[in-house]
């Protein structure tokens, strides 16, 4: 009998990957998602990938009633918890909706986890959680910062919110920092949904003729080509650091019951490096221009990997040449469908 793991947004594009690689590794995962900002294209998508359609359930996670009543149908071993708003500039226009659907919704799983035996979660957190980091490279040790955003303000909360409950609740809290690419198929992918804020995928239409040029936000900054670094991350690496968080629950070999790691690859690139990194990879020119900064941003920030490598046992394979290309097949998938 495989270990059944519920995988709130699970049609989202980490959700969708953290699917996948569920499968590969002999668990059945069960997708819950309200399809609020993801597509039942994804399901066709991991279908065709794995050759199995998983159980699929559109059910919000603020909606207490269908989620008990799936926990009592599913019985699952663990959750992962990724549902959640997370657009850094919406949550500044829209700071209820995002309390309320991030925080109140993390609150409802819990409730009803606790209530149906449930006890083993992996949560989806962010780097954002260290503002303009104190130390650099980031340790899950380096202090946290008073967030920049209410998203950046929920992720911290759950985080609270999860230690509060360590006594019934056994957390893997994951520190993401920044997920790119998709999976070298083209089957699944970061799903455009209106003008991206994030840079690949604003990139990837740049260059299939979507937008017109990329704006690099600011090319003054304290770094050596004076534009904002990141630990960019190939997003089946991450996925895969899920599966290693699931097992560490279900084998109960966590040291204790809320645990953090940094899922990051350890190294930091820049805009313009990323740029130059995709033209080498694809052969295509980026058409882009240096713009003003954009509030908010972080001006360096890259994960430690000491403890994610040693005691997770864990460590990313993918280099910034393979989430590029990736992200660019992923690009044309998406530009051959719409053409379609
Ligand atoms: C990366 C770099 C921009 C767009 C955010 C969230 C984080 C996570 C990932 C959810 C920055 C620059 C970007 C553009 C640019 N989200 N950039 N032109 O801001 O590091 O992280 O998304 O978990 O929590 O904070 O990612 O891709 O938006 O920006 O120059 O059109 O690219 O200034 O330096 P970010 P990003």
């Amino acid at each position: 009998m495989k270990s059944r793991i519920i995988v709130t947004g699970g049609l989202g594009f980490i959700g969708s990957h953290t699917v996948v690689a569920l499968h590969e590794a002999g668990f059945e995962p069960i997708i819950i998602d309200n399809l609020s900002n993801s597509r039942l294209s994804a399901l066709d998508g991991i279908e065709n990938l794995i050759g199995f359609r998983p159980q699929f359930a559109q059910i919000d996670v603020n909606d207490a009633f269908a989620l008990k009543q799936l926990f009592e149908e599913v019985k699952p071993q663990a959750v992962i918890h990724f549902a959640a708003f997370k657009a850094v500039g919406e949550s500044v226009e829209k700071p209820l909706m995002y309390y309320r659907n991030n925080v109140g919704g993390l609150i409802t799983l819990l409730e009803m986890m606790k209530e149906t035996g449930i006890k083993d979660v992996v949560f989806s957190s962010s780097c954002t959680v260290y503002g303009e980091p104190s130390e650099i490279p980031v340790k899950e040790s380096t202090e946290t910062k008073p967030a920049e955003s209410p998203y950046g303000a929920t992720k911290q909360m759950g985080e609270v919110i999860l230690k509060d409950n360590s006594s019934w609740c056994n957390t893997q809290c994951l520190r993401y920092f920044n997920p790119i690419g998709a999976h070298p198929s083209a089957e699944i992918g970061e799903l455009p949904l209106g003008v991206p804020n994030n840079l690949i995928p604003y990139l990837t239409q740049t260059v299939a003729g979507i937008r017109k040029s990329l704006t690099v936000f600011g090319s003054d900054y304290d770094t050596p080509d004076g534009t904002c670094i990141r630990d960019y991350i190939h997003v089946v690496d991450l996925a895969e650091a899920h599966v290693s968080a699931v097992k560490r629950l279900l084998d109960q070999s966590y040291a204790d019951s809320f645990e953090v790691f940094n899922i990051g690859t350890g190294n930091g690139s820049t805009v313009l490096e990323v740029i130059q990194g995709f033209e080498k990879a694809t052969g295509l020119p980026v058409p882009h221009t240096i713009g003003d900064r954009r509030a908010g941003d972080v001006v360096k920030v890259w994960a430690e990997t000491t403890k994610v490598e040693n005691v997770l046992g864990w460590k990313a394979k993918r280099n910034l040449e393979t989430m590029l290309k990736d992200a660019w097949n992923w690009q044309k998938k998406l530009s051959e469908r719409a053409d379609n």
